[in-house]
This record gives structure tokens, C-alpha cells and sequence, in this order.
């Protein structure tokens, strides 16, 4: 049994991957030891194991006691832990949710439904540092995963429709204060519907704009809006968040010709899926139901939504998916532009499939 030291358990992605670990029942089959940056000797918590007392994060003789850590603790701590745990002598395995060791060359990007393969070669050939994707990045591949496992993906142009979650917990509280202040700007108008709309839309309009409304996490109101730009500002135009699509794809693929992923990301008022709408340029004319044939087929949790309007107002919304593993995909169709041009809009959850899950399921692939 191996023992697995879990850091970064408490915060928003760490406590969706503690209780995917409950109940899919891996507390029995690790060891698990919790630390913390902050309160180390108080009790551990209590996820149906005794697990004693909460050790220090930072000591780095606890740490090299381990088979495995397991961190959802952030970047900042990666980045200061790490490379002295590694240069300590420490050769266990580090499963990491944040993007600080992603492209290093020694790192593994794992979403094992996609990249099962590459995973099990890394094994096999000693690796010992394994990485979750970017969340738009593993949802747009658990979605389309049956198009790029048969090469017939050109290239990708996509518009994201990320939610609050993406940036942390405060700013999911940010995003629900700002849409409780604007309802409650107008609470007597909506209950007299005899009001003016328009007089309405002013009001919430001038309150979204009267700097009232908490953005210190956002930065502008969301509520209401939409934010064009996600994560820091590249030289080359884009964001780093579409900076990583093409990226952290092609690692993940392992494949040697690139494929183009790019276009625009942005932040709406959902709370914890992402949405993505895709233009494919499909490298042959392969008809609807072949396509809805291999993406059905990729993997147990993508599920192809017919090109209906109900179905997919229904299924294909973060309403319908919040708090699920399903990844459905659908809006498939052939655009005008010609038949080797696709279009397709998924939507998966940003906690689950998007961050802890593949960190989950990696702690079962380890030998
Ligand atoms: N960068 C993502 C977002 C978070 O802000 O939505 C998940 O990788």
C-alpha cells in the first residue's frame, strides 16, 4: 500500500478530489498522510481513515517518507517544494494539478482516457512526474478524443465560455455577490410586471457601472457580462490560457507534427463548467454519423448529444452538467465554409474532468 501524502486538500479542487477519493473508496487502498501550510499537529480529517495528526507541507523530511505526493496546494508551492524535494534525493511520484511543471520535459500531462499510452511508456521508462491538463484543455480532448486518437483533425479554432470557478472560490463568491446586488437593485420593479424593461435594464445597468459591486478578484463586473481575456497577457497577442491550447494539446497527443489549436477564451457567469464552441477542420470528409460513431466510442464519459434544439438545450448547458463526470458533446454539423469543416460545442465540469479526476485516476495507474 502505498503511502500518499495529500496537500492542498482543503481548497476548491482539492476538496472535489477528496471526495471523488471517498466515494470511489481509494482511502483503502493508500496510506494517506495530510499536511497542511499552516496548522500542522492539529488532527487530520477524518475521510473514513484514521490518518493521526496534519504534517507540516513544507518539511521536507515528512515529504521524502512518502511513495507519492499529491498536490492541489497551487503553483507558488510547487514551485518552492519541489525542486528541494527532488534535490533531497526524494524519487517518488509528484501528481500535480497546478500548470507550474507542465511543459518541463520530465513532466507528463495526464488525462489517461486520451493519453493512457503515453502514461503507461512514462511508467515504464522511470517517470515520476505527472501533471493534470489545463481544464479546457482536458474537456476539449475527453469531448473530441475520437477524432484527434484517429488523426483526423487539421486544426481547431475555438471560442471558450469559461466559468468562475476557473479562477478560484473567490471568485465564483465574487461573481454570485455581483448578481444578488443587481437583482436586489431592481427587487421592486421585477415584482410589479407592469414595470418599464428598459427602466429596469438602466438601472441594473448603471449599477453594474457605479463601481459598487465587489470585483477584486475579476477585476470589472461579470454579472450580467462577459470578460474577453483569461489569465496573463502574451507578447504575441494572446492570452495565456489560449496559449495552452495548442500547447499542452500536442504534449498531451505526443504527437510530432503540431496541430493548430487557437482562438479566443472567455469568461462568463457560469459557476463551474466550461463551455466550448469548436470550429475543426477535419483532415477528410467524414459524414455526421461516422464522426458521432468515433466520439461516442473514445471514452466512457463523452456522450454525443444529437443536433437538436431541445436535446440540446437540455443536455448540452453547465446547468445539466455541473457535477458530473459526463462530457457531453454536440451541435455537430457540417459548416458552410465546406464538408471537411465541422462544428461542435461542449461542455464539461471544470473541478471534475477538468482538474481532479485525471489527478484520481493517475494515483491507480502508479506501479
Ligand atoms: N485557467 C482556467 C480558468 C482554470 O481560468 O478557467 C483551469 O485550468
Amino acid at each position: 500500500m502505498k503511502t500518499v501524502g495529500l496537500v492542498g486538500w482543503r481548497g476548491m479542487v482539492g476538496s472535489v478530489l477528496m471526495s471523488r477519493m471517498v466515494e470511489e473508496g481509494d482511502f483503502s487502498r493508500i496510506k494517506p498522510v495530510f499536511f497542511t501550510t499552516s496548522q500542522a499537529g492539529q488532527p487530520a480529517p477524518d475521510f473514513g481513515t484514521d490518518a493521526g495528526t496534519l504534517q507540516s507541507a513544507y518539511d521536507i523530511d515528512a515529504l521524502k517518507a512518502l511513495d507519492v505526493v499529491l498536490t492541489c496546494q497551487g503553483g507558488d508551492y510547487t514551485k518552492e517544494v519541489y525542486p528541494k524535494l527532488r534535490a533531497a534525493g526524494w524519487n517518488g511520484y509528484w501528481i500535480d494539478a497546478a500548470s507550474a511543471l507542465r511543459m518541463d520535459d520530465e513532466a507528463l500531462i495526464v488525462l489517461d482516457p486520451v493519453n493512457g499510452k503515453q502514461i503507461q511508456q512514462a511508467l515504464d521508462n522511470g517517470a515520476k512526474t505527472f501533471v493534470g491538463g489545463n481544464c479546457t484543455v482536458s474537456l476539449m480532448l475527453m469531448a473530441l478524443g475520437g477524432l484527434f486518437e484517429k488523426d483526423l483533425v487539421e486544426w481547431v479554432a475555438v471560442s471558450t465560455y469559461q466559468a468562475a470557478s476557473g479562477g478560484g472560490a473567490r471568485h465564483m463568491r465574487e461573481l454570485i455577490t455581483q448578481m444578488g446586488m443587481l437583482r436586489d437593485e431592481v427587487a421592486e420593479e421585477l415584482a410589479d410586471p407592469a414595470s418599464a424593461i428598459l427602466e429596469l435594464e438602466r438601472k441594473v445597468t448603471e449599477k453594474t457601472r457605479s463601481g459598487d459591486l465587489p470585483v477584486d478578484n475579476f477585476g470589472v463586473p461579470l454579472a450580467g457580462s462577459l470578460i474577453p481575456w483569461i489569465d496573463s497577457q502574451l507578447e504575441n497577442g494572446q492570452s495565456r490560457e489560449e496559449w495552452k491550447g495548442q500547447a499542452e494539446t500536442n504534449k498531451i497527443l505526443g504527437i510530432e507534427q503540431t496541430i493548430p489549436v487557437d482562438g479566443l477564451c472567455v469568461r462568463v457567469g457560469a459557476l463551474r463548467c466550461h463551455s466550448q464552441s469548436f470550429t475543426i477542420k477535419l483532415k477528410q470528409d467524414i459524414s455526421i454519423p461516422e464522426v458521432e460513431k468515433l466520439l461516442a466510442s473514445h471514452n466512457d464519459w463523452v456522450k454525443v448529444i444529437p443536433n437538436d434544439r431541445q436535446l440540446s438545450m437540455e443536455e448540452l448547458t453547465p446547468a445539466a452538467v455541473t457535477g458530473t463526470l459526463s462530457v457531453p458533446v454536440g451541435r455537430l454539423r457540417k459548416l458552410n465554409m465546406g464538408p471537411q469543416y465541422l462544428s461542435a460545442f461542449s461542455v464539461g465540469d471544470q473541478l471534475l474532468w477538468g482538474a481532479a479526476e485525471p489527478l484520481r485516476r493517475m494515483l491507480h495507474l502508479l506501479p
